[in-house]
């Protein structure tokens, strides 16, 4: 086999056999296969794609490329979950302990941000003392006692998807849906879990701009889970405007605890106890009341014996960003436009994300928002605080912002879209 007939078969738009796909993919985490040719192939995938026999393959190789994690000791039904990435989107914080609250063992091994869309692990790594990397056995150690556990990927997972998503990102072709779920399922697949709700996002802040892609991505994941024996459902949600009023790091952990506490933004809570539902319907556990669990504070009790036992401290003071620059409503009326890519890319900007893997992020960087499309607005109230230890980014983060939003006369009718989407 040579990796020049396997590029011109998908250059030629032609199908991959499966001795082609399981040679490659091992072929490149071994080192054999070098980064400019796995970027001419995933190039080719991306403007050629892949049917469905060829990306079922391709998944099958990126799990066959490292080790599989199982479960099967713990006393309690798995269930995971996935976003495939937004602006705002700090759900997994209250949701893993919302659903051990209601029974279920939750492993949730997540990313970190890159480029305008934000990680889970770095909005947790605000916390004072919190780790995101555990062992397999220190993973297992606090899902048994704590019923949820947030962490990084061991390396031995999926090590193709790992050298194959960092070449992705540099090399435009993330946005290609055979690649996009073929990386999240090998990663869901391998981790043991038994069920997987998938929350596929759809908007300017996606991926997925429009709900036609979403949908297509999200039945290409939920057939390749169900095929693997994971029960697998997705949602399409919302992502035209960031989740809540927070996008950044310790921003958005300040908020996840408002939700756990009973309080935060409706469309966080809405959608929380939403994949709470699902979660715990794949699960098979019944007569489970997310909304009560997060009313009666079993949710918050879980979220900070989860926190302690990877060395956070719950009680501890969240970073705060040394300067604070208030964005004022140009003018009066109804709001009916602020959208999720231009101020997740003002965040970023600010320091709340990372241009290449390695960059240090800023905990107390973000942008939060004092009004969501529907609201009616002042001339001159504020409409977004932007936050940072580094000052001197002001002014590229409102370049970003220069037509983030629409002001309607006053009085006019609008409605905001659902959450969720379908
Ligand atoms: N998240 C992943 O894990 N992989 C992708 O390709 C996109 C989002």
């Amino acid at each position: 086999m040579d990796v020049i007939s396997v590029i011109r078969t998908k250059r030629d738009k032609g199908e991959l056999s499966p001795e082609q796909i399981d040679w490659v993919i091992d072929a490149y985490t071994r080192g054999a296969v070098a980064d400019e040719q796995m970027s001419a192939l995933a190039m080719a995938i991306l403007l050629n794609g892949m049917n469905r026999t060829e990306i079922a393959r391709w998944t099958a190789a990126m799990i066959a490329s490292g080790e599989r994690m199982n479960f099967d000791s713990l006393s309690r039904p798995t269930a995971d979950k996935h976003s495939t990435g937004g602006v705002g989107d700090k759900i997994t914080l209250p949701l893993a302990p919302l659903v051990a609250a209601c029974g279920a063992a939750v492993p949730q091994l997540s990313g970190r941000g890159l480029g305008h869309t934000g990680g889970t692990l770095d909005k947790l790594e605000s916390i004072p003392g919190w780790r995101a990397l555990l062992s397999n056995e220190e993973m297992l150690h606090v899902l048994d006692t704590t019923g949820a556990v947030i962490c990084a990927a061991g390396d031995g997972l999926a090590p193709a998807d790992k050298k194959l998503y960092a070449l992705r990102d540099v090399t435009g072709t993330v946005e290609a849906i055979p690649l996009i779920a073929s990386s999240i399922m090998s990663k869901k697949i391998a981790e043991g879990t038994g069920s997987l709700v998938l929350d596929v996002k759809v908007g300017t802040g996606a991926f997925m701009k429009n709900i036609e892609d979403a949908r297509e991505l999200a039945s290409t994941m939920v057939g390749l889970g169900t095929d693997s024996g994971v029960r697998t459902v997705a949602l399409l949600t919302d992502m035209s405007t960031p989740l809540g009023l927070t996008a950044g790091n310790a921003l958005e952990v300040r908020e996840s605890v408002e939700v756990l506490a009973g309080g935060g933004p409706a469309d966080v809570v809405e959608l929380t106890i939403a994949l709470a539902r699902e979660m715990l319907e794949a699960a098979g556990i019944k007569d489970a009341d997310p909304a009560k669990a997060l009313a009666d504070g079993s949710a918050m009790d879980h979220w900070r014996r989860m926190i302690a036992a990877q060395g956070g401290d719950p009680d501890a003071a969240l970073p705060v960003a040394r300067e604070q620059h208030v964005v004022t409503a140009p003018s009066s009326g109804v709001l009916t436009r602020l959208d999720a890519y231009d101020i997740g890319i003002a965040a970023w900007r600010l320091g709340a994300g990372r241009a290449r893997k390695e960059d240090p992020v800023q905990a107390g960087a973000g942008v939060e928002l004092h009004a969501k499309p529907g609201d009616t607005v002042t001339a001159g109230q504020p409409l977004v605080t932007l936050h940072t230890d580094t000052p001197e980014k002001f002014d590229y983060a409102l370049q970003s912002l220069g037509s983030a939003w629409d002001i309607a006369a006053p009085g006019t009718e609008f409605t905001p879209n659902p959450i969720v989407l379908d």
